[in-house]
């Protein structure tokens, strides 16, 4: 928008400036005295000349100039309100465009207090619901232990809560690690360790410490990979970007065949994803890289902040590189990752 271009605390502080001198009491002030200074002066003009022409036979000459002394003090009394007015109009604007600026500055605020709230209900839910669960069961089975008639004891049963425990444990270490590395995208604190790193080797790295889960859903996952693809990339970080994706195909895949390519595409590195799950509508697609954003369909698949796609697009934003998905409601999604091979 055109009005964008004067900077806005600079604007701001315009039209402080303006309405303090304008409001003034000193300001008010002078342009009362200099109204009365200068009619005073017309009046005295007047008054010497009628003095000084008292004796003239001429009275024309008399008449025509008080006229004219007349006719001057409303002429400069029009210019003093002209230029008021020009001022005025000209303060008008400002406060308009201020006015503009501000009523951005409340939506914007109001849509970052709605995405808070959202926010928090997500995590308090997200943590509370483990956190509960896990307590529960472990104050079950401590109560089990305490009073136990042996009988009532089962050593099997306590391997179950200790290993649920050990899940959600896992769940919650990775959510808490992924609000970190929020934190240090947006407040620009993240670095990146660039040594010579292949992407084919860390796709094959992820999809093995996904073989468990992949089994688990009866997922099939093709990789397909000639040579390896290197670059100078951050290697942690790309692992990280790749798990999410995974992690999204294995969760939004419905259990259907996960297509993966690796290859080098001019001076990139290119990395595809393809499943054939639920799919994003093409007005989801605009939203998905933002965060905590969640798509309706994807609440059936409760476990989930939203910030994964966010966290990914950032890392390869950060690397040069770009994120692209391809997408039909129900017949699945493509997400294209390009990378400069050097940065
Ligand atoms: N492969 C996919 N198929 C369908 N929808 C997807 C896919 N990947 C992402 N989405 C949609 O995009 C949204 C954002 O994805 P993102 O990975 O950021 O969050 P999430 O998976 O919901 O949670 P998490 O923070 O645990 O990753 C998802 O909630 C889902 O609606
Ligand atoms: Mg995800």
């Amino acid at each position: 928008m055109k009005n964008n271009r004067v900077p806005k605390d600079r604007l701001y502080n315009r039209v402080y400036d303006y309405s303090k001198r304008y409001l003034s009491f000193k300001r008010k002030f002078t342009k009362l005295l200099i109204k009365i200074v200068l009619n005073l002066l017309f009046g005295i003009l007047i008054y010497f000349s009628i003095i000084f022409y008292k004796d003239n036979p001429d009275k024309v000459l008399l008449s025509l100039f008080i006229a004219g002394v007349i006719i001057a003090d409303f002429l400069v009394n029009l210019a003093l309100e002209d230029s008021e007015i020009k001022k005025l109009r000209r303060q008008e604007k400002t406060y308009a465009r201020t006015f503009i600026l501000l009523n951005n500055d409340y939506r914007l605020a109001q849509r970052d207090i709605k995405s808070r709230d959202e926010f928090l209900s997500i995590v308090s839910h997200e943590l509370k619901t483990p956190l509960t669960t896990m307590l529960l069961k472990l104050h079950n089975e401590l109560n089990n232990i305490q009073n136990a008639s042996l009988a009532n004891f089962s050593v099997h049963e306590l391997l179950l809560v200790l290993k649920n425990s050990e899940q959600q444990i896992k769940w919650l270490k990775s959510m808490i690690n992924d609000l970190v590395d929020v934190s240090l995208i947006t407040t620009g604190r993240i670095n990146l360790q660039l040594e010579d790193a292949d992407l084919v080797n860390i796709t094959k790295q992820v999809n093995m410490s996904f073989s468990e889960v992949l089994k688990r859903k009866k997922y099939k996952v093709k990789i397909n990979a000639e040579g390896p693809v290197i670059g100078k990339w951050d290697k942690a970080r790309l692992e990280q970007v790749i798990t999410n994706l995974f992690s999204n195909a294995v969760k939004y895949g419905e259990g259907k065949q996960i297509d993966v390519q690796v290859i080098k595409h001019r001076n990139k590195g290119k990395f595809i994803i393809k499943d054939s799950g639920i799919g994003i509508s093409s007005g989801e697609q605009k939203v998905i890289f933002d965060l905590f954003k969640r798509t309706p369909g994807s609440e059936k698949y409760k476990q989930g902040l939203g910030v994964g796609l966010f966290i990914a697009s950032q890392i390869i934003k950060i690397h040069g590189g770009n994120i692209k998905v391809s997408s039909s409601l129900n017949k699945g999604t493509s997400f294209i990752v390009e990378l400069p091979l050097n940065k």
